[in-house]
């Protein structure tokens, strides 16, 4: 195995440096931190992806990579360990139920049919829009309203503007944002001690939450735990779709003949999709969903750590070892995906699924700490790009370069911009 020094703090375009190591190593290496003075084995083959978060999961914890979120999340399922999380999980599982999801896409759609509204405006006065603020702005509401449901309108600052605008307002996700951010849970438990002492029932994520009982004892959660639940929803549900939206529309803009064809499919939208199962059926548009997941996977880097000592594909592993699992590696890895930086939806049709190994594509991680909002996060997307695709399309324009930036979410270093031209008034 190789040795190579890296410094895996996330300022240092890990990224870049992670993706040259593995075009010139491949499925396994190892690096060096000077900064936590300890070795990281970054494994990228899809046997070393199922081995270390689905048949073997109980032997790793979450590494390096969590610590960073640490603050900003407390001790919510994203963070949380052992007895902690299975417990935890349990609880919040019901809030992600299909029934919960699909009541709240008529919310999901109201509020993306109002962009369309706002957007096919700045189409008629000729004015462009950053691509990236918009997605940020549209995936916090959503999320904001799936979380509080109407009290999100009752939760608003002196001065009437929206309390957790900083989120997207504010792009440095530091040891300030994280002070400021948290200081938002004294909003979150007002609306708790609200919904207690009129005793309100709510189908939304907080209402199922608040009702969940411990199997076990037939105890509600603590208070603090239930507000590092809720920030942790709110911090993992918006950054990422945001983030995958972003990188969607640019997708698109570039590709004309898939922009024509997921055209084709939504403009015969008859009726708004009001079930999960009518999100189904969108299925180029999924596919070009899960594609651009795939380029540019939100989540880009699984950091984990070992237990006991352990072996990988042959690889000694000693006990408190850090992995790196990078969906991003995998998602491009030759071996397993022809012309991977190709931007090829048809990838995703259900033969050439079945015929792929299915570890080597993970955008929502694998095993039993996958994503928890996979499908909410999915049906968001899908009637996000149904909806705005029907009214308007989008022509890049240029302004500077176009790169990655991988932080803890895989991001645009820069904003992009878009001109709109009326699809459908
Ligand atoms: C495109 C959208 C999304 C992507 C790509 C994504 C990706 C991921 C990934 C890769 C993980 C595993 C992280 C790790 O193992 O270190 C994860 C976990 C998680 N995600 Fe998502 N996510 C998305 C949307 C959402 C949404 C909408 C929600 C909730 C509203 C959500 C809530 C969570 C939570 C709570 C966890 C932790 C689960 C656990 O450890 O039990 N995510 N997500």
């Amino acid at each position: 195995m190789v040795h190579e020094p890296i410094d895996v703090g996330f300022a240092d375009d890990l990224l870049g440096k992670l993706s040259s190591l593995f075009a010139q190593y491949g499925d396994a290496f190892r690096v060096f931190s000077p900064i936590t003075q300890s070795h990281i084995y970054v494994l990228s083959h899809p046997d070393h992806a199922r081995h270390v978060l689905v048949t073997h999961h109980d032997n790793y914890t979450k590494g390096i990579g969590i610590e960073r979120v640490g603050i900003l999340l407390g001790n919510g399922i994203m963070v949380s360990e052992g007895e902690l999380w299975r417990r935890q999980r349990k609880m919040i599982q019901p809030a992600f139920h299909r029934s919960v999801i699909s009541g709240m896409l008529q919310h999901i759609a109201a509020a993306n049919l109002q962009l369309s509204d706002k957007w096919v405006g700045y189409a008629n006065r000729k004015q462009e829009i950053n691509v990236t603020q918009e997605m940020s702005e549209i995936t916090l509401r959503v999320v904001l309203r799936a979380i509080f449901g109407p009290d999100i309108d009752k939760m608003s600052t002196p001065t009437g503007a929206n309390p957790f605008s900083l989120l997207t307002e504010e792009t440095e996700r530091n040891l300030a944002f994280a002070y400021k951010f948290r200081l938002l849970t004294k909003l979150v438990m007002e609306c708790v001690d609200r919904r207690r002492t009129q005793n309100e029932k709510h189908s939304d994520l907080l209402g199922v939450m608040m009702a969940a009982r411990d199997r076990k004892s037939g105890e509600p959660m603590a208070d603090r735990q239930l507000l590092d639940e809720v920030m942790t929803l709110i911090v993992a549900g918006h950054e990422t779709t945001a983030s995958a939206l972003n990188w969607m529309w640019y997708l698109l803009s570039q590709n004309p003949e898939i922009e024509k064809r997921l055209h084709q499919e939504v403009d015969n939208l008859q009726s708004l999709p009001i079930t999960l199962e009518d999100t189904m059926r969108f299925a180029y548009t999924r596919q070009v969903i899960e594609e651009t997941l795939r380029l540019y996977p939100p989540g880009w880097l699984l950091t984990r750590r070992s237990i006991e000592a352990d072996n990988i594909g042959g690889y000694s592993i000693a006990p408190k070892t850090e992995i790196f699992i990078s969906p991003y590696l995998l998602h491009r890895h030759p071996q397993f995906w022809d012309q991977p930086e190709r931007f090829d939806p048809d990838r995703f049709e259900p033969d050439r699924i079945e015929q792929r190994n299915r570890f080597v594509y993970l955008p929502f991680a694998l095993g039993p700490r996958a994503c928890i909002g996979e499908h909410f996060a999915m049906a968001e997307m899908v009637l996000h790009t149904a909806l705005l695709a029907r009214r308007v399309h989008l022509h890049y324009v240029p302004k500077g370069s176009v790169e990655l930036e991988g932080q803890v979410n895989l991001r645009s270093k820069h904003h992009i911009y878009m001109q709109l031209e009326i699809r459908r008034p």
